[in-house]
């Protein structure tokens, strides 16, 4: 089964409840409208409800009407949200007037509703900015246990039969977040992104910390810095199949794994793929993508106590549709359905 059809069945099965922050930005109705007729997840839509249905109308999407719909104006909704985002963050120092005001703001109040319970994962950003997503996520939502760091995986969809990866998926991280990671923050990223390629791809995480040094052929402080990053992430998790410092081509090369590395658990064939810092990270993925024809899913953020996902201001509408699904297999993998 593609991934997709796989992901959408699970989807289908454990039936998860997305907000979308966005509800008057026509593509995001038009993936609600898909997502609600082809009955994989509830939907709540915040926005003025008339200006919604409205636009509903206009684009002939006729499903919307059975979508939840949350007016961010209505001030029974931010006396029902406003005091828990007053709690988080009254340490911070914010008025409980303050935190009235940012509720009011959808990016928050959806977020607030998920770390509430009344949602399972949150997807926007087709016209807020990256930060403005991540900020409201990391702000309300926090991270998972154990990990402090947010990051953004890709999975990587190869040419089918591909020799690389596993069923022709790689999995880069971190893509999208952190530009440069500490040690600690590197092995949280490895950890993460192993959970990824579980939750999401579906595939048993066999995963490379990337340098341009493989064990010990280069000096540097930034090797250094994999090295100790591989051995934090082998404490985080003692039972990944995990290996650093590693090249490239050391990782998924199985005949270079073999001259360089020839002790390495992973043979090269390494199907996780982490880099040492966002410029790395973000480059590779869109070189890999360009050039090689690759698809390239994401960014997956990974890392948060509940899923919320950031879009493209320029996707389309089947972006977000495939978006609010991985966001669904994200919560239905932290709930360990
Ligand atoms: N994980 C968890 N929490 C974080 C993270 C993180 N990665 N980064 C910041 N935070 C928390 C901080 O601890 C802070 O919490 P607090 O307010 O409770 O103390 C809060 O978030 C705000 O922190 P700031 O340092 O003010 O974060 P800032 O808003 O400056 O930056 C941001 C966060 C926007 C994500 C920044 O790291 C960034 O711009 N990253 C790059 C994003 C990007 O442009 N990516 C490339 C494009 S995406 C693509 O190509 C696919």
């Amino acid at each position: 089964m593609e991934l997709f059809e796989h992901l959408t069945e699970r989807a289908r099965t454990h039936r998860q409840r997305i907000v979308l922050p966005e509800g008057l930005e026509p593509r995001t109705l038009t993936a609600a409208d898909k997502i609600i007729a082809d009955n994989l997840a509830d939907i709540t839509l915040i926005g003025a409800p008339a200006d919604i249905m409205a636009m509903a109308k206009e684009l002939k999407l006729d499903n919307i009407q059975k979508a939840n719909i949350v007016d961010p104006a209505d001030e029974e909704v931010i006396d029902r949200y406003a005091p828990l985002f007053y709690e988080l963050r009254k340490s911070k120092g914010i008025t409980m007037e303050e935190a009235r005001l940012t509720t009011h703001n959808p990016l928050y109040l959806g977020c607030l509703m998920v770390k509430a319970g009344d949602a399972d994962g949150q997807v926007a950003g087709a016209m807020n900015t990256t930060g403005n997503v991540l900020r409201a996520a990391f702000q309300v939502i926090k991270t998972v246990p154990g990990i402090s760091v947010v990051s953004g995986a890709f999975l990587m969809l190869l040419p089918k039969g591909s020799k690389f990866g596993t069923n022709d998926t790689l999995i880069f991280a971190d893509c999208a977040v952190v530009p440069e990671p500490t040690a600690p923050e590197l092995a949280q990223i490895a950890v993460s992104a192993a959970r990824t390629a579980r939750d999401i791809a579906g595939i048993e995480p066999r995963v490379a910390i990337l340098s341009f040094s493989t064990k010990g052929s280069a000096k540097s402080d930034r090797v250094d810095k994999v090295i100790e990053a591989t051995e934090l992430a082998h404490q985080l998790d003692p039972n990944l199949i995990l290996d650093g410092e590693l090249q490239a081509d050391a990782a998924i090369v199985p005949s270079v794994a073999n001259s360089k590395a020839p002790n390495s658990p992973l043979s090269g064939r390494a199907n996780v793929l982490v880099f040492p810092n966002l410029e790395v990270g973000n480059i590779a993925y869109k070189l890999v993508q360009r050039l090689g024809g690759v698809q390239a899913v994401g960014p997956v953020l990974q890392g948060l106590a509940a899923p919320v996902n950031d879009l493209s201001r320029g996707c389309f509408p089947e972006d977000i549709y495939k978006t609010i699904i991985i966001t669904c297999n994200q919560a239905i993998g932290l709930k360990g359905l």
